[in-house]
């Protein structure tokens, strides 16, 4: 593993959007997988900026997301895919037909995570995987457990997550409490995974991942089993790092 730490935000999201434009400047049909939350906004920020003045073109290139809420339909204002028109898609050149986002919203979800993994089959695996981490280790929305998915699935949320992710939502009852996520194997497929990390909230998350045993009680912690993983991390976040 490669492992960054950054004194500076700035410096932080360029790195991680550096990695993304010089993917696209040698492959411009490039797969991305991407993240929501917290953690991929400044470089998701720094790519737009850097869109705009000519450095970085998405028009051939393809994007798969890791996740989305179940029950939230696309145009919900904290649906997955409102997130990624905000923050990445609606500012850049990406043919919005080649964004791949898992629908939480489908009549029949597990048909839908069938097909997901197809598409991933077919167009997969991404050239480089943006990941972000939950305090309780997971990616994606895979949770701790006993053991874990390889392929697309519905997760029950854990009571953890949902508080997390309540300061998207007006109140905690409003989060769904279930989402489609790719699995662990369809993550571990990417040819490069990008692990972003800020926050000391994620320090002993980070540790537990990069230098704790390999454990499916800290989903993250099976990167350490990938030959191409970069992780960027702030001052906080590398806190507990021996
Ligand atoms: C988001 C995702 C999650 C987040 C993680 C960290 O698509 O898959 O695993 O990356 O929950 O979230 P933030 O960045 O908001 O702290």
């Amino acid at each position: 593993m490669n492992i960054l730490k950054f004194q500076h935000e700035e410096d932080f999201a360029a790195t991680g959007a550096n990695l993304i434009a010089s993917l696209l400047q040698s492959n411009p049909r490039a797969v991305l997988g991407l993240a929501t939350g917290s953690s991929p906004i400044g470089v998701y920020a720094k790519l737009v900026e850097m869109h705009r003045k000519g450095m970085v073109s998405f028009a051939r290139a393809s994007s798969f997301n890791l996740d989305e809420y179940v029950g939230l339909p696309a145009d919900h204002p904290q649906s997955y895919r409102s997130f990624m028109n905000e923050h990445l898609f609606s500012h850049i050149d990406i043919d919005p037909a080649r964004t791949y986002i898992p629908s939480g919203n489908a009549a029949d979800l597990d048909a839908e995570c069938r097909a997901y993994d197809k598409l991933l089959e077919e167009q997969g695996p991404a050239d480089l995987q943006i990941l972000g981490i939950g305090s309780n280790g997971h990616i994606g929305f895979n949770e701790p457990d006993a053991s874990l998915s390889s392929g697309t699935h519905v997760v029950d949320l854990l009571e953890e997550t949902l508080e997390a992710n309540a300061r998207f939502f007006d109140r905690l009852e409003d989060v769904p409490r279930q989402a489609v996520t790719m699995g662990i194997g369809g993550i571990l497929k990417a040819k490069q995974i990008v692990l972003l990390v800020r926050g000391e909230e994620k320090a002993e998350a980070v540790k537990q991942a990069l230098q704790g045993p390999i454990t499916t009680q800290c989903p993250a912690s099976l990167l350490q089993s990938h030959p191409n993983v970069v992780v960027l991390l702030d001052e906080g976040a590398a806190k507990w790092l021996k």
